[in-house]
Parts: structure tokens; sequence; C-alpha cells
């Protein structure tokens, strides 16, 4: 089967504290997935979960402690930065903090042109910018010579898209991209998504807290819980029929993104928190309905439910029998 990307065994170890009393938290965990070409794959999940250190790893902001990247069957070599002009682009939840308020938006546009040669006349690189803009429901016109303020978030938010797709990316990665946009608006993006992988062959990894959006977009999904993914598989499958109990109390509450949280990440753990990466088992035993003894004990290990991946006991064969 062809991969687009693969991340194999991808775990990054923070360590917090002062010198004293120092924590590690292993913010992913052995995290494995693949994205298919024009597939949009998601990592869903509560706040601190990994999701945004698995995008960051993936971009080669943060160096993983272990594990591997495959990008188009070539495996990333350690502190490689070409993934952008490889065609990586990304995508952040604050489309204001993307952009500095006292610079026009299309300066960035010509600069990405210029920085990538994507044109060799401001004729030509208008009529880019502008047919990169008309994917996104937007033109040239309505947007040259304006400040990000001009917008509202929803427009900035496609905006920032269109600046993405100028240098033809094969994939883009969306953390977050909705969650400061208003819910009316939510759609109309996470359609944008849809339209990008139809049109053009693209694919998409989207991040989000956000279930509705994700089931509608997604072809398949990873739920992540402190640094695992506890359950993967086709979004139909995992949000229709949850097997993981954390999936389906997920799929019944699920907590809104903090606006306030933002991509450079937060460092300060609740209890809780603390509490479940220090775990010995499973990480969600201590909140889990259904939890018996083996789950306090011993992690639970991958297990292949159908065409879904389970990471729960209760699938185990020996509990089972
Ligand atoms: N630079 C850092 N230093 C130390 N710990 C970090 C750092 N970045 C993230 N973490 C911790 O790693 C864990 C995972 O964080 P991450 O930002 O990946 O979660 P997330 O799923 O993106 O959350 P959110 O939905 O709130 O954006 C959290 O416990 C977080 O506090
Ligand atoms: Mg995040």
């Amino acid at each position: 089967m062809d991969k687009l990307l693969e991340v194999k065994n991808l775990t990054k170890v923070y360590s917090l504290g002062s010198i004293t009393s120092r924590i590690r938290i292993t913010a992913t965990d052995n995290v494995s997935f693949y994205i298919k070409p024009a597939e949009i794959f998601t990592l869903a999940g509560e706040s601190g979960c990994g999701k945004t250190t698995t995008a960051k790893m993936v971009l080669s902001f943060e160096e993983p402690t272990s594990g591997t990247i495959v990008h188009k069957g070539k495996p990333r070599a350690k502190n490689e930065k070409v993934w952008f002009t490889q065609g990586v682009q990304a995508i952040y939840q604050d489309p204001f903090g993307t952009f500095n308020p006292l610079r026009t938006v299309d300066r960035y546009f010509f600069e990405t042109v210029q920085n990538f040669k994507l044109a060799d006349s401001r004729d030509t690189a208008v009529t880019l910018i502008d047919r990169k803009l008309k994917a996104v429901g937007l033109s040239y016109e309505e947007f040259a010579g304006k400040y990000p303020s001009e917008f509202s978030g929803g427009q900035l938010q496609r905006i920032s898209i269109a600046r993405a797709l100028l240098t033809d990316p094969v994939l883009l990665i969306a953390d977050e991209p909705v969650s400061m946009v208003d819910a009316s608006l939510r759609m109309s993006i996470v359609n944008l998504f849809k339209k990008l992988k139809e049109e053009f062959g693209m694919s998409v990894l989207y991040i989000t807290h956000d279930l509705a959006t994700a089931y509608y977009v997604s072809d398949r999904i990873a739920i992540m819980f402190r640094g695992n993914i506890v359950e993967m598989g086709t979004v139909e499958e995992v949000l229709m029929n949850p097997r993981h109990p954390y999936t389906q109390m997920l799929r019944d509450s699920i907590p809104e993104a903090d606006p306030k949280r933002r991509w450079r990440g937060r460092v300060n753990l609740n209890e809780t928190e603390y509490e479940e990466y220090l775990k010995q088992g499973c990480r969600y035993a201590g909140r889990c309905p259904l939890v018996m003894d083996i789950c306090r004990q011993e992690a639970p290990a991958n297990i292949q439910v159908g065409d879904v991946l389970v990471r729960c006991h209760k699938y185990t064969e020996s509990v089972m029998t």
C-alpha cells in the first residue's frame, strides 16, 4: 500500500521541574500511524494528550526522543529541515498569530513566492496567488493591501490555507485549525480540506478536539490519550462503534480546545496529568468505568479488533475468555 507519511514508534520525553524534583513526561509514547495519499487522517483527544507534539516532530520542530518518520518512503534524517520544500505545510490554531498585525497579508504571499522561486515576474506571482486564493473561496482583489485585522478569523484561516497551498504541498498539517473560528464557520473550513483532497489529491493531518468536524471530514482517525494512540481505524468504525472506553467517553462529551493554550505548548501539568503519566499500567485506568485489576498493573498492547486497533485489556484474549 502507498504511504505518503509513516511514523513509527514516535516517542518524545520532556523533562520538567527543578533540578531537585525532575519529572519526565512521555508526551508521545510509541506513536505509530501512516497517512495515505489523498487521505484525511485525524488525531483527536483531550488537551495535553500529545497531538501537537506529534505534529511538531513530523514538521521537524522537535527532535523525537526515539522513533522514525518516513516521508514518501524515505526516513527523515536527524535535524533534517527539508520538509517544507518537500511538500509538507502547516496551519495553526490562531490565524491572527500567524500574521503580523502591522504587515499586509499579501506581503507574506509574495515572500513565499520569492523564497521558493515560484514565479518569475510580479504578474505571474499575482496569477498564482489569485489561483490559490480562489481555491479557498477568496480572490486577489479582495485581499491585496489589507491588514490581518481587516479579515474575520474564518477568512484569515482560509488565507493561511491559501498561503500553505502556494508550494503545492502533498500534505497539510492542520493543528486545531477551527478551534478559534466561529462555530458557524467551522464546517466551511473543514469542507475546504475535503475539497483539497478531492480536487488536488492532497492529504491532511487534521488535529482536533472537535469530533463533529472530525467525523464529517476524516477518512481514518486515531484517538490519543496521554501520549498513546488508544484506538485507530476508519472514522465510521471508531466513532460510530467505539471499542475503547475512552473513545466511548469522548464521543459523549469532548472538552473544547482551550484557546489560551498555544502551539508552543504549556509546561505546567495538573495533578491528574502527572498521575496519569506516571501510571504503571493503563494510563486511563484511573478514569475508566470498566477498569479491571490487570489495568492497574500492565499497560495494554495494541489489539486488532476487526479493522480497528485498540489499546485496551478488555480485548486481550486471556481476559476475554
Ligand atoms: N516544550 C515542552 N516542555 C515540556 N513539556 C511539554 C512541552 N510541550 C508539551 N509538553 C507536555 O507534553 C504533553 C503533550 O502536549 P501537547 O501540546 O502535545 O498536547 P496537545 O494534545 O496538543 O494538547 P492541546 O489539545 O491542548 O493542544 C503535555 O503534558 C504538555 O504539557
Ligand atoms: Mg495542541
